[in-house]
């Protein structure tokens, strides 16, 4: 036998190994990395066997159908963690090198989508150090939450349900209260992960979605009717999102559909920028789209039906033809933990344009006029975290920046509550901000912030690249006291 032949043969006895629940190296796509992925699910299409694979280190959103010719089945770590011959974990060896680990992300994955923080063995430097310590904190908050959740939704509806008014994401009855939740259920806070973490909802479940002029792979799975999973396309109408099965059937509806823009009332425009603030009671359909909708590309939170409890405020861009939906934040009407935001999303077409920071200034502005300070709701995703400590760090300088110092000569001073006055934003947040930009020093008996000029710089960019901000002039809106009224 050739060497190549030798090797085909190896692989291909490699591949009765490959089994769901093993971990193996996987060539990612668009790349020459091969980092260890686990092995979710197997089907045959067309006579050939297809692997969804899940990257140990990497995001969810990353997860995708392979095929064999992209296995490394010369170290293969079986279900149980155990190989053949009962080694922990160890990987078979058939004689021959692992292709090399290239040392850099490819530019998809490095550009546009980082890896988790955390996960196995993660390279742990400058920032991602925080990054990891913050995410283990959340976890063992998430922990100790979870154990006392307080999250109690009304009666769960079974979504797959074939009901042709639910296929349509149309009005459901309340005689469908009652079933057993099969699927997970839906509400603004999507909380509480983990609880169907089943091979099902580990994957990827619909193809594409076609929302107004975009069409947009989604990243994670959603519980969609089974009777759409299964077509190539999802047709969404971008104004109630009611979703349908073809573009047929979209156009009929767009023929009778009189929304040309979300439900509710517009409570801030500016320039093309509108926000729509949604009643999860009183337009319970439009809300359980959404967090359909939403749950595709949010995976760290798990869906439930009852909107009641949530406000939603959806970030539209407006113009002849409409008000677009850019993304949107949901809310508790009332939280005793202080969140003001419970889920938050800009959809993909729109992300990495700063509409992302225009959502969480706009969950503060709501949290100002109410006068309390506020923080998202945990767990954060990864990009979560990173547009937040974004936010929060240009937030904190520019109060800090507008401190001034006495007639006297006397340098600014200011407290850490006059931070949480001032910008809405809870107090454990600010500190964990200062403390992770590093500028608090202790200094003869007084803690000092010192503000290094590459800092600063980088702060006026940031400043400049964001053209929309929130201009509270424009915000109209009293907030309500929920505790004295029907939720
Ligand atoms: N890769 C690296 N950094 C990123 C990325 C990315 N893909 N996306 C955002 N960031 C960081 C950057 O630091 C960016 O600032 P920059 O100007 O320095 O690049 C900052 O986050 C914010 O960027 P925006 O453009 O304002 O954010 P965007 O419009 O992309 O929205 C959001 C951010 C809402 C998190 C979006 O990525 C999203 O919807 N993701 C999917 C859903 C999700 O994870 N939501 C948060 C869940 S947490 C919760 O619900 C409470
Ligand atoms: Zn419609």
């Amino acid at each position: 036998m050739s060497r190549i032949e030798d090797v085909l043969s190896i692989i291909s006895d490699g591949l009765q190994a490959v089994t769901e629940g093993c971990k193996l190296p996987v060539r990612m796509k668009n790349s020459e990395e091969w980092p260890k992925a686990e092995v979710i699910s197997i089907r045959q299409v067309k006579g050939v066997l297809q692997y969804y694979v899940h990257y140990v280190d990497y995001n969810k959103r990353l997860d995708e159908w392979v095929t064999e010719d992209r296995l490394d089945t010369r170290k293969i770590e079986s279900a149980q963690g155990k190989d053949e011959k009962g080694h922990n974990n160890t990987c078979h060896t058939t004689g021959f090198n692992t292709p090399k680990k290239a040392t850099t992300l490819s530019a998809s994955v490095s550009s546009s989508r980082p890896p988790s923080p955390g996960g196995e063995e993660p390279l742990i430097t400058g920032p991602t150090v925080l990054q990891a310590a913050l995410q283990k904190k959340t976890a063992r908050k998430r922990k100790s939450q979870n154990s006392i959740s307080a999250d109690t939704p009304s009666q769960p509806q079974d979504v797959n349900q074939s009901s042709e008014d639910v296929i349509d994401g149309g009005e459901k009855k309340d005689g469908d209260k009652d079933k057993t939740p099969s699927t997970p259920r839906l509400t603004g806070s999507l909380a509480a992960p983990g609880t169907h973490d089943d091979a099902i909802t580990r994957m990827k479940n619909v193809e594409l979605i076609e929302l107004g002029r975009h069409r947009i792979k989604p990243w994670y799975f959603s519980p969609y009717p089974i009777e759409l999973v299964t077509l190539p396309c999802i047709y969404i109408c971008e104004f109630c999102l009611k979703f349908v099965k073809s573009r047929i059937c979209l156009e009929r509806h767009l023929a009778k559909c009189n929304l040309k823009h979300p439900p509710g009332n517009e409570i801030y425009r500016k320039g093309s920028i509108s926000f729509f603030e949604i009643d999860g009671r009183k337009n319970k359909i439009y809300a359980q789209n959404l967090c359909l909708l939403a749950k595709l590309f949010l995976d760290h939170k798990t869906l439930y039906y009852d909107t009641d409890p949530f406000l939603f405020y959806v970030m539209c861009e407006c113009d002849s033809k409409g008000c677009h939906i850019v993304g949107y934040f949901s809310k508790e009407k009332e939280s005793s933990e202080d969140y003001n935001v419970a889920c938050i999303l800009v959809l993909p077409p729109y992300q990495r344009k700063s509409y992302g920071k225009l959502l969480i200034e706009f969950s503060y502005e709501l949290s100002k006029f109410e006068g309390k300070t506020g923080s998202p709701e945990k767990p954060l995703s990864d990009l979560g975290l990173l547009s937040y400590r974004s936010y929060w760090t240009h937030a904190i300088l520019l109060v800090i920046l507008g401190t001034k110092g006495s007639e006297e000569g006397e340098p600014p001073q200011i407290t850490i509550n006059e931070i949480c006055e001032q910008t809405s934003i809870k107090k454990e947040d600010v500190i964990s901000t200062l403390q992770s930009m590093n500028l608090i020093n202790y200094y003869k008996g007084q803690y000092i912030i010192c503000l290094q000029k590459d800092l600063l710089d980088k702060h006026q960019k940031e400043m400049n690249k964001r053209a929309q901000k929130i201009d509270s002039r424009c915000l109209h809106w009293t907030p309500k006291d929920w505790s004295k009224r029907s939720k």
